[in-house]
């Protein structure tokens, strides 16, 4: 057996994937990567790929910056490891953390709570949320309101707060007190003839009758990424954020921006935040925190939120909350030279010198018979898969036209996801000019031959 059918068959036999179809696996198996090269990885079959996904929306800075590399190494050399649990502290999570609160000096941070993962720093904002609300006598300030398509992560409370139903199918989710919000897309909810305003408003007017239906007094906060990644790469009508953030505020509902795929210049700001003048209470980043070569995150908070959960704590004694890992010595000095890099090499420039290239090529997809919409922003876009343009209907799901999309870009060296209907573009910000054109040369092949073999199988006229 070669090396490629060794591995597949032992990956078979061990590995629980994550979101990925079990059974399916057994047949398919795996694909092995076992190198990676700036935008590049390479399989163990020896075939290379254009990453236009950045692994899962986080390699920002490619497959192989030797400058994280060497971070990690000299981190590892001085101090492996150590906690900072009980007033412990490290160097550079106290790098960090200064790092961070410059960053996003604009939103006027006060403290940052390391974790390893989105999830975990979404599960914390809320935590620290509650906590604040019991600490500043309004305990019963506790449902939390998430939003259609929206995507925070795996634990019990944000997929809870997930508003993709795969995500709490048998999982006995969600849990009690999440309240669900709309999604700003007009393509998919906009009513026949509605306008972008009268969309926002209907949405706005929506929100305000949950908040009224439910009592503002029992809402804690508002969670939302500035565009939802895992939802279906959604970007928000004009004018949304600026009503949504009038009710919230009327309301005193928290709001927690979920910048784990936005934040570090994806949208062509470094946060999305920027891009959509969002005035979030609660901040959390990860993925791109470190470019994604180890794992850590942070949940920034409001002076006012930490006021509270000082409050909380001189109540209680500490606060008891954390992980093993928060801070973690080596993934904050990985996160630190990360965040040297996007200054020095002005990454948010570049971003904003290649995206033009990146949306006129993606809109230009648009016009492919397979194509309902394409949508982006910066340097994320998706395409939408539809049967019919003028209907929007997309296939049959037993067509599995998205999958086969996502699989024969593999044979183009191109590696895109399909989400439902959707497939999804987030290529690390490094990418130039002329490897948006590879990209997109490469998608548009693909999408030939998958009319003409949709075509050949009676699906499309
Ligand atoms: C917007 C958003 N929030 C949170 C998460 C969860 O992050 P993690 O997978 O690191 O737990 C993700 C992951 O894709 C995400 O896209």
């Amino acid at each position: 057996m070669g090396r490629h059918e060794t591995n597949a068959a032992r990956d078979i036999a061990g590995l629980i994937h994550p979101y990925t179809n079990l059974d399916q696996h057994r047949q398919t198996g795996p694909i092995v990567i076992t190198r990676g090269d700036g935008a590049y990885v390479e399989d163990d079959t020896g075939r290379r790929y254009l990453e236009a996904m950045s692994g899962l929306w986080c390699t920002s800075l490619g497959f192989s910056e030797q400058r994280l590399v060497d971070a990690a190494h000299r981190q590892m050399q001085a101090l492996p490891y150590y906690q900072i649990f009980a007033s412990r502290s490290t160097e550079p999570a106290i790098e960090l953390s200064e790092r961070l609160l410059g960053l996003t000096r604009e939103f006027g941070f006060d403290k940052a709570l390391f974790a390893n993962s989105g999830s975990e720093a979404n599960d914390a904002a809320v935590k620290l949320a509650w906590y604040y609300f019991n600490a500043t006598g309004r305990p019963k300030k506790k449902k939390l309101i998430g939003r259609v398509r929206g995507y925070h992560g795996v634990t019990v409370m944000t997929a809870s707060l997930a508003g993709i139903p795969s995500l709490h199918a048998d999982f006995d989710l969600p849990v009690p007190g999440i309240l669900q919000a709309d999604c700003p897309s007009r393509y998919f909810y906009g009513q026949p003839g509605e306008t972008d305003a009268q969309f926002v408003d209907r949405l706005v007017g929506n929100l305000e009758a949950l908040i009224a239906r439910e009592g503002a007094d029992t809402i804690a906060a508002f969670f939302a990424e500035p565009v939802q990644g895992a939802g279906g790469v959604i970007v928000p009508v004009p004018g949304y954020w600026e009503k949504v953030q009038q009710v919230l505020k009327k309301h005193d509902i928290l709001l927690v921006a979920d910048e784990v795929i936005c934040g570090f210049g994806r949208t062509g700001n470094m946060f999305g935040s920027q891009t959509f003048a969002m005035k979030p209470d609660i901040m959390t980043v990860a993925k791109a925190l470190s470019s994604a070569y180890l794992p850590i995150s942070a949940t920034l908070v409001s002076g006012r939120v930490y006021e509270g959960v000082l409050a909380g704590s001189r109540r209680n004694g500490a606060f008891a909350h954390g992980v093993t890992y928060a801070g973690h010595p080596v993934c904050a000095a990985v996160a630190n030279e990360a965040l040297k890099i996007y200054e020095e090499r002005d990454v948010v420039g570049h971003v904003r010198r290649v995206a033009p290239r990146f949306l006129e090529r993606l809109c230009a997809m648009g016009d492919h018979p397979l194509v309902g919409e394409a949508r982006g922003v910066g340097m994320i876009g998706a395409i939408e898969i539809v049967q019919d343009k003028a209907s929007k209907k997309p296939f049959d799901a037993a067509a599995a036209m998205p999958t086969l999309v996502q699989d024969a870009a593999l044979d183009e060296g191109l590696i895109v996801r399909a989400i439902r209907d959707t497939i999804a573009l987030c290529p690390p910000l490094i990418v130039d000019d002329a490897q948006v054109d590879e990209l997109f040369d490469k998608l548009g092949r693909t999408l030939d031959r998958v009319l003409a073999q949709a075509r050949r199988n009676g699906l499309v006229g």
